[in-house]
Parts: structure tokens; sequence; C-alpha cells
């Protein structure tokens, strides 16, 4: 079978750098572009972790795109007690690095890279979006068809009945933009999303990582990792963490039988003033929105073992 066409939109990130790896190393995905996003950490954090990060898995033909440094209208918050000072933890990917000269930085920001892949190959893209919608947002605002002109858009972000990760009822990636999101929702840009409910079902620990071959790589994503357990030991309560992009990436196009629950609802992102509602998903029963597959529940044995064999084959890619 033809690997897929996607593109994965990030905010990198410590799961989205999990993600990043096994994207570029899956045989049944081409991975088309890299479009970054400011959210888990600012946009420069973002581009350079993207870039480092592709280039450690020998990637760097894969170019990278640099989208938006703020959401659309409020101001941008970064989360560095969660995903470190500059987004990878312990790691610091920061300092000369002459290797870095050969990534394919485009001088085409994000939105319109959309746009020009859509021209070429309309209704063939699939976008994985693992941070805040404001880069899709952007694209449909301007005028880029951003629903039948892609195969489909898949999302990491809200809470259904799940406790909020950043309010009672609100997640990150929703609740740095929510205004993106909504918009998102309300023009059935997102097809598919992976909310906290399905994302938190596998809780990954330190001993996991034993699974995966000693390489340089393996020690680099175990002190991004050991840094992001520290911060859910003290804000869940769990000695483990939940790597919310990867398992969205796979569930949704590599393994997709370990999704074992979802709904249909279309959905609202509430944009009001209120910083504790803000952000949070809620079903939409005004008419006029299309309903999003929403997966509820994952096989969380399948999962680590899949994500495992994934990394495993990520960390032993020939880099440079
Ligand atoms: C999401 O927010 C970010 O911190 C993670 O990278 C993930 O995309 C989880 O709420
Ligand atoms: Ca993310």
């Amino acid at each position: 079978m033809e690997a897929r066409p996607i593109i994965l939109d990030v905010d990198t990130g410590i799961d989205d750098m999990v993600a990043l790896l096994i994207a570029a190393t899956a045989p049944e995905l081409n991975l088309r572009g890299v479009t970054c996003v400011a959210g888990n950490v600012e946009i420069h954090h973002v581009a350079r972790n993207t870039a480092t990060i592709l280039q450690m898995v020998g990637r760097q033909d894969v170019p990278v795109s640099i989208g938006a440094a703020r959401p659309l209208v409020r101001r941008l918050r970064t989360a560095p007690e969660t995903h470190g000072p500059t987004g990878t933890g312990y790691v610091e990917l920061r300092g000369e690095d002459k290797a870095l000269r050969s990534t394919e930085f485009t001088a085409v920001p994000a939105p319109q890279y959309f746009g020009a892949h859509i021209d070429r190959h309309p209704g063939e893209m699939t976008i994985v979006a693992l941070g805040p919608l404001t880069n899709l947002a952007v694209a449909a605002r301007v005028g880029i068809d951003m629903t039948t002109g892609l195969r489909e858009v898949i999302w990491m972000g809200g809470t259904l009945r799940t406790r909020g990760n950043t309010t009672e009822t609100g997640e990150w990636n929703a609740c740095v933009d929510p205004e993106a999101a909504d918009e998102c929702l309300a023009g059935g840009v997102v097809k598919r999303i992976f909310p906290l409910d399905a994302t938190q079902g596998l809780v990954f620990t330190l001993d996991d990582l034993d699974a995966v071959p000693d390489t340089p790589l393996a020690g680099i994503v175990r002190d991004a990792i050991r840094f992001y357990i520290a911060f859910h030991r003290e804000s869940d309560g769990i000695d483990g963490c939940y790597l919310h992009d990867p398992v969205t990436l796979i569930g949704s196009l590599l393994a997709p039988d370990l999704v074992t629950e979802t709904v249909h609802e279309a959905l609202a992102c509430d944009t009001g003033a209120d910083l504790q509602a803000a952000g949070s998903l809620y079903r939409w029963t005004d008419g006029g929105r299309p309903t999003a597959e929403i997966a509820t529940m994952i096989d969380a044995d399948g999962m680590k073992a899949e994500l495992l064999a994934r990394l495993a084959r990520a960390v032993a890619a020939p880099g440079t």
C-alpha cells in the first residue's frame, strides 16, 4: 500500500517529540511536512526542536514550516513547568548546530503551506494537529479549503468527561486558543478528535523505556520523559506520564483497532471571558455544525506495545 501523505502540526513539546519521531520513521506514512505553532513553548523553540528531532532520525529532507507565534486573539501562554524551559524537559536542543543548516525551513508560513498542498493534490492530505489549532483556523480564515480540500484533519485536544489538565473542564490545546478550536469545530475542519478521555488511557513509565534499544537518541528521549514524569507525579499523582500526541497519531492512523470506543458529536469550544470556562468543549445542539468522530477509549496494553515498537524503530534510525 502507498504511504499515506500527512502533515504534522506541532507545538514541540515532549509528547509532540515522541509523535514526530514515530511519524518520521513510520513506513505507512509519507511525512510531507511539519508545521509549527506556538503552544507548549514559544515558536522559536518549537521550530528548533522540530527541526533538530527530524534531523536526529535522518529526516532533514522533511520541510519545516513556521506558523503562528500567538493564538488568534488571546495572549500566548506556555507550559515550561510541563515541558521544560525549551520544550524538551531536561534536554535542551539549542546552541550552535551546524547540521540544522541542512534542514529545509520553508519560507512558506504554515497556513499557506497547507494551501499549497491542497492546490496541488486536492482531497489527499491528512493533517494531524497536535497543538492549538491556530494555524488551521488562520488557513480557513484566509479562504484555504480546509474541509473538502483535505482528506481529513485529526486533532489531539479537548476533553469530554475526563477532568481537564488546564482548567477543571479544559484541555491545554483547546485552552491555549479557544477561538481557533471553536472556528475549526464550527467549520467542520476537524473530522476526528482524540481528547483526554482517550489519550489518558495509557500511563507510560520510565521502566517502559527499558524495552527500547539504548542509543544516544533513546537517552535524549529518556531525559525528556523523565522531566515529563516528574511533572505528572506532582500534578496528577501518577508514577508515569500521558503521551497524548503519539497516542493520537497511532490511534488515528497507524493502529486504529486500538481505539475501543468512539462517539459522534457536534461540538463547540467556550470562547468566553471566564478563564475557568474558556477552552472547555461542549455539545452543540443548535444545528448547523457537522459531527466529529471522537475517540473516548483505547486498548492501553495494545497501545503501549505499539508505541514502544515504533519508538524502538525511531531511536535506532540513522540520524545526523
Ligand atoms: C496536549 O497539550 C500539550 O501539552 C501536549 O503536547 C498535548 O498536545 C495535552 O493536553
Ligand atoms: Ca502537543
